[in-house]
């Protein structure tokens, strides 16, 4: 069977930015069924509905870069107990016009970081309510929280352990599933 492809959405922008660590291991770590992509969001500037009669160039190349994909995967930390402006921004740029939404139908997943205790749970549940709105299949469970971030990582970068390395694969292996079970139509 061909591997499904899933873009995979990075909330932060920071050079040195802990989820976009946890996207790359999710890459190396994606079962043989999927293929996983990460996309640039940086450049797509500021949503503002005046401008879709001739929609910047960014927006038309994210909006056709993403729509062969199968399915979506976002990895995001919590700005001020909500989702990081970067990432809802790509969201509402993919949502528009609303009768070409590129993710209407794509089965989804949603991984929240943060270096403290909390996982980013209220970046999730924020990204969730929009996604729900926005009638992408979202994996119920299992949910990813993941708490002190930072100690996810040795001084190279790479996951520090195999306990991680196996809450990942397992997580890819359900998303995979979850993925199969709601392709889209
Ligand atoms: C944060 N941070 C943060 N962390 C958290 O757990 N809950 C929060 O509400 C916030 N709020 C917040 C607001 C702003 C403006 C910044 C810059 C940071 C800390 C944040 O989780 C931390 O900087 C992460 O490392 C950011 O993710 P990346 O860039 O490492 O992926």
């Amino acid at each position: 069977m061909t591997p499904r492809r899933v873009a995979v959405l990075v909330g932060s922008l920071r050079r040195d930015s802990l989820s976009r660590k946890v996207a790359r291991a999710l890459v190396a770590l994606a079962p043989a069924t999927l293929v996983l992509e990460l996309i640039d969001i940086a450049a797509l500037g500021f949503y503002n509905e005046d401008e879709e009669d001739s929609p910047p160039a960014a927006w038309t190349a994210f909006r056709e870069r993403l729509r062969p994909f199968e399915a979506v995967l976002f990895v995001t930390p919590e700005y001020n107990r909500g989702l990081p402006a970067v990432l809802k921004n790509a969201v509402d740029v993919g949502s528009r016009p609303r009768e070409h939404s590129v993710w209407g139908g794509k089965p989804g997943a949603v991984v929240s970081i943060s270096p403290g205790p909390l996982g980013g749970f209220s970046a999730n549940q924020h990204l969730r309510q929009s996604l729900s709105v926005l009638n992408v299949p979202l994996m119920p469970q299992p949910e990813l929280y993941l708490g002190q971030a930072a100690a996810l990582f040795d001084a190279e970068g790479r996951l520090a352990s195999e306990s991680v390395r196996l809450l990942f694969t397992q997580f890819l292996t359900r998303f995979a599933a979850w993925t199969d079970a709601n392709r889209p139509r």
